[in-house]
């Protein structure tokens, strides 16, 4: 084969975090060299794969990491939930907002009255503000329609926003998010299983299926036939589990061979110990934890007991409405007694890996030159700002 020309390099890189190996793969003074929006090599001093028509980029000293990995975001809806807000600062939990018929169900209502072209406006917003913290990748679920033609339409808003937007999409169907409180439980989850899943996997909308096993939404038993039926139709499953209350959902997640387990605020030992024993990352979100006043998840139990930890930023209306991904990260390393080079991983290879990726999340040939240019002398700098 002939040796490729680069079309990008970037110079001039202080640190750069390779993600190779178990650590961070820290190379100091590297040079990166892409072609084709891929990356070609990276040489540990200025390349030679440049050309008359290579485009050089200086990264002034700067640190060069992958494009950040999002594992868990909501960002297709309609309307915002100040008012809960204050209600929360005044003593409310998310639970008792979201049984009043608050929560979730304010954001499915706004959101079935929207148009089309207002969420796919307000999507690409959520995008334009995950990018602006250096995400490239991002996972994004349906689940404020909760009926059947709705979900199909967020699950399209995300698939079409994604396929023009910087930020590369990996769409979720989450049709079990909560019950409608119209509707009847068994009718519902029928309808879920029956009709929704199907249509989402004959139409290659999702590649995931997701569902919220939790006290107020669904139970274990429901999300087992739900899953049963998901992975009957070709969809992988992820769960929030554990968000509130011990369901049993890390367990049920590992015997399903889920994806991932999320939230786990409330997880067990014996759900720890099951996510260990499984190929089941642990998705971790701080930004609900502190929103929601729960206790911070068990991230130095999970990684102690040998589970796959990733980090997310939930971007949702409800329980965290942010889109700061590094912020994540300072929380984990602060309140969480992840390390540094953990809380790296958890953003990169790690959310790659539990999205089925295995062209991002890492600085190496072959992989898509995704790749961030922080203003910052060292990796522990960016959690620690
Ligand atoms: O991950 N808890 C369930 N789902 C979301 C919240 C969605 C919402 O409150 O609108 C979560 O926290
Ligand atoms: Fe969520």
């Amino acid at each position: 084969m002939e040796p490729k020309e680069a079309d990008l390099v970037i110079e001039n890189v202080g640190q750069l975090l390779t993600m190779e190996g178990p650590g961070v793969g820290l190379e100091e003074g590297a040079t990166v060299s892409c072609a084709g929006g891929r990356i070609l090599e990276v040489s540990p001093s200025a390349g030679d794969a440049a050309g008359g028509k290579t485009v050089k980029l200086d990264a002034r000293g700067g640190l060069v990491t992958p494009g950040l990995v999002d594992p868990h975001t909501h960002p297709v809806f309609a309307g915002q939930r100040s008012v809960e807000f204050g209600l929360k600062a005044a003593g409310k939990t998310y639970l008792e907002i979201h049984k009043a018929g608050g929560g979730i169900m304010s954001t499915v209502r706004a959101t079935r009255a929207a148009s089309t072209e207002k969420l796919e406006r307000t999507c690409a917003r959520n995008l334009d503000a995950l990018l602006a913290w250096g995400v490239t990748t991002c996972e994004g679920k349906s689940g404020y329609a909760l009926e059947t033609e709705g979900e199909l339409r967020l699950l399209e808003v995300l698939n079409t926003v994604g396929a023009r937007h910087a930020v590369d999409v990996v769409p979720t169907f989450l049709g079990a998010h909560t019950l409608p409180p119209d509707v009847d439980r068994d009718e519902y989850v029928a309808q879920v299983m029956e009709e929704m899943i199907p249509r989402v996997a004959q139409r290659g909308l999702a590649r995931y299926c997701d569902a919220y096993c939790e006290d107020g939404a669904f139970t274990p038993d429901e999300t087992d036939r739900i899953f049963t039926a998901a992975r009957a139709a070709g969809l992988g499953v992820r769960l929030h589990a554990e968000q509130f209350t011990d369901q049993g959902g890390a367990e049920l997640a590992a015997r399903h061979g889920a994806a991932s387990a999320d939230h786990l605020e409330a997880v067990s030992p014996a759900g720890i110990e099951a996510l260990a024993a499984s190929d089941t990352t642990a998705v971790l979100l701080p930004g609900a934890a502190l929103t929601c006043r729960c206790p911070w998840p068990p991230a130095r139990d999970l990684l102690d007991a040998g589970t796959r930890v990733a980090l997310g930023t939930d971007l949702n209306p409800g329980s965290s409405y942010t889109s700061s991904l590094p912020l994540m990260m300072s929380l984990a390393c602060m309140q969480m007694q992840v390390s540094c080079e953990e809380a790296w991983r958890a953003v990169t290879c790690e959310a790659a890996r539990c999205l089925g990726l295995d062209d991002v999340g890492r600085v190496t040939p072959g992989c898509k030159a995704d790749l961030v240019i922080f203003d910052a002398p060292d990796y522990r700098y960016v959690p620690y700002q």
